[in-house]
């Protein structure tokens, strides 16, 4: 067989472990050839591709990024898309694609199957919003990296007696705030499914204080809103070259409504990128490796417009459609639980 592979979207931690486990499985296991195309979807419709090889994948497995580098490029916004892609999979005689992508990326795999086109889906995303699967690889990265610095911030918050606010990633879905500020412990957290009112923020922050704790950390995914008719209120925020809303500045806008309303001195810290360079953690290897063989084994079994998702402790075939049709949100009832722990 002749396998092409690209990944797309945002980096994330692990994408090398599963560009690894595809070469090995595909050339080791089954005497396939893997071609692999430059910045996701963009090499396709370009192609600009390289053979994969288990000599040029070799030392990859503890590397952040994709050695295939990343883009949002999306075929379905071009007219000619869906011919290109073809045309690309017939001149480098491909069997299908591997395309390990999030929501965008994966969603574009999902139409072009019903185009009939081959391909096999992995999930990606330190968000960990797909549908269809229990957890993305990357998050575990992610998570880790953010709970690292909510422990740093709150003992130089303390120290000082101020108001932390941490601003994580997380468009629509609040995973990441809501893991790493139970995990670190922080004392408000706001989530973009769950719109906040400014006064009951400070009203925890406040009961801190009262009770003798003179400083706070408050963890904010990028995404989060102000519920409204309440009193704070968010500028309009820039487009991307994609159409994606530009987020951040809810870190920089909860430090001046916090300080100005409750008087205590406080600073914002944005963590940005910084969630998704760098090595990947052990589960992140792991689960990318176990993605990555699953998706040749699909491939063989000719089990096209399917994704390799972790489901329970199992790695199962789901298909495309599921796993793109909406974004995984945090459960109100799962953010409801930890109130307690909150202020
Ligand atoms: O989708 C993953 C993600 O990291 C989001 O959490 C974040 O909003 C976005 O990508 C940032 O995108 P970019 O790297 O294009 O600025």
């Amino acid at each position: 067989m002749r396998l092409g592979m690209l990944t797309g979207g945002g980096d994330c931690p692990g994408l090398n472990a599963v560009i690894r486990a595809v070469v090995r499985k595909a050339i080791d296991g089954y005497g396939d050839r893997v071609i692999g195309f430059r910045q996701g979807w963009k090499g396709v419709l370009e192609d600009t591709c390289e053979e994969l090889t288990i000599e040029s994948t070799k030392g990859i497995l503890p590397r952040g990024g994709t050695i295939l580098g990343s883009s949002r490029t999306n075929p379905q916004k071009r007219e000619d898309g869906v011919s290109r892609v073809r045309e690309t999979l017939t001149r480098n005689e491909l069997d299908g694609l591997i395309v390990i992508g999030g929501e965008d990326t994966l969603g574009a795999a999902n139409r072009l199957h019903a185009e009939g086109i081959n391909v096999i889906g992995v999930p990606k995303t330190i968000d960990n919003d797909l549908g269809a699967t229990d957890v993305t690889f990357g998050f575990d990265t992610a998570l880790q990296i953010a709970t690292d610095a909510i422990d740093r911030v709150h003992s130089t918050g303390e120290s000082h007696s101020r108001i932390m606010v941490v601003e994580v990633m997380g468009r629509t879905a609040g995973w990441i705030a809501l893991h790493a500020g139970i995990a670190g412990g922080a004392d408000v957290i706001l989530i973009p499914e769950i719109p906040f009112d400014i006064e009951e923020v400070c009203r925890l922050i406040r009961r801190r204080h009262d009770r003798g704790r003179h400083f706070s950390v408050v963890v904010a995914a990028e995404g989060a809103v102000p519920k409204e008719g309440t009193a704070m209120t968010l500028p309009e925020g820039d487009l991307d070259e994609f159409g994606h809303p530009r987020l951040g500045g809810i870190g920089q806008a909860l430090e001046a409504e916090i300080e100005h309303r409750t008087g205590y001195e406080t600073r914002a810290t944005v963590l940005g990128h910084i969630q998704r360079g760098g090595t990947p953690t052990a589960f992140d290897r792991v689960l990318g490796t176990r993605v990555g063989l699953a998706a040749v084994v699909a491939a063989h079994e000719g089990n096209w417009g399917m994704m390799a998702a972790l489901r329970s402790s199992e790695i199962e075939l789901v298909t495309l459609a599921d796993a793109v049709a909406e974004v995984r949100h945090v459960p109100v009832a799962e953010y409801e639980r930890y109130e307690v722990l909150f202020g």
